[in-house]
């Protein structure tokens, strides 16, 4: 690193290339935002495609470089055309925002074997399958940043739903990120987390359509320090820092961002 390089320079991301998983929407869309308008060229990979497409739209209309992939990131063989789709269209791969993921509330008795396995291929196998295919490019450039989306849920189980395989997954997404780190930082890929607190997006909006879910919100509140819900711009400053150079020496942590609801 060079010391002299002014300190927002090193924030920059500008000729980097960026993947986001999950990036149609939500805190996935947000890190797009986030990346792209820092410098880099963003690949917006979801399984919606048509909320990918628009959410490509809205990059090139602000003048960035992007493209949309329709990827099912649970699927090996789609995660590895994901990745060499990135590499073919601008030969290189630099930042890999592995941020797909989904909750389900669930009493643990009575939770069909099946849920439990789609969520846990969704919230953990794919942050592994992407993570894997990333970092083969990643390796060969001798540089590369991860970024997994965890949750303040990999840190305490929090209340009062009841979401055992939700909490369990994003602890599985934080070790996960602590072993591929060590693993991987002689090769210079550095692997990170972010862990939003309740964040306002299509997936907590859903729960809280549901009768339990609006019961569930003033309590929620109660629980947050800060007194309100996360929005996504809450959390874009923690994916730009670790994207950029300037974060090179942190790897295998995570940055809790939850109006201090895990303070207590
Ligand atoms: N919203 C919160 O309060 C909150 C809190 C902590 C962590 N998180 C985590 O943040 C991440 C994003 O959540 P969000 O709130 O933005 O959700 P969201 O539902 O708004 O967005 C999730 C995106 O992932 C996509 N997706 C779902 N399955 C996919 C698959 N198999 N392949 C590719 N894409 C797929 C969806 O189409 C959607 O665009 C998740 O990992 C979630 O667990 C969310």
């Amino acid at each position: 690193m060079d010391a002299h390089i002014p300190i927002l320079q090193r924030f920059s991301l500008s000729g980097k290339t960026a993947l986001v998983t999950g990036g149609a929407s939500g805190i996935g869309r947000g890190f797009c935002h986030a990346l792209g308008e820092a410098g880099a060229k963003v690949a917006v990979a979801d399984v919606n495609q048509e909320a990918a497409e628009t959410a490509v739209e809205e990059l090139r209309a602000k003048g960035m470089t992007a493209m949309a992939l329709c990827t099912d990131v649970t699927d090996p063989q789609a995660v590895e055309t994901m990745v060499q789709a990135v590499v073919s269209e601008w030969g290189e791969l630099t930042i890999g925002v592995n941020n797909a993921g989904m909750g389900v509330w669930s009493d643990a008795m009575e939770m069909p074997y099946a849920l439990w396995q789609k969520i846990s291929k969704l919230n953990l196998d794919a942050v592994f399958l992407c993570a894997r295919e990333e970092a083969k490019v990643m390796a060969e450039a001798g540089y590369g940043k991860i970024i997994n989306t965890a949750s303040m849920s990999a840190h305490i189980s929090n209340t009062p739903q009841k979401q055992c395989c939700y909490n369990a997954t994003k602890a599985g997404v934080l070790h996960l990120t602590r072993s591929l780190a060590a693993e991987w930082a002689p090769l210079g890929i550095r692997v990170n987390s972010i862990s939003p607190g309740y964040t306002k997006t299509m997936l907590v909006d859903k729960l809280l359509e549901t009768p339990e879910g609006k019961s569930m919100l003033p309590r929620w509140l109660e629980k947050i320090p800060m007194g309100r819900m996360a929005q996504v711009e809450d959390l874009q400053g923690a994916a730009v820092y670790l994207a950029a150079e300037v974060s090179d020496y942190m790897t295998g942590n995570d940055l809790i961002i939850d109006g201090g609801y895990c303070c207590w």
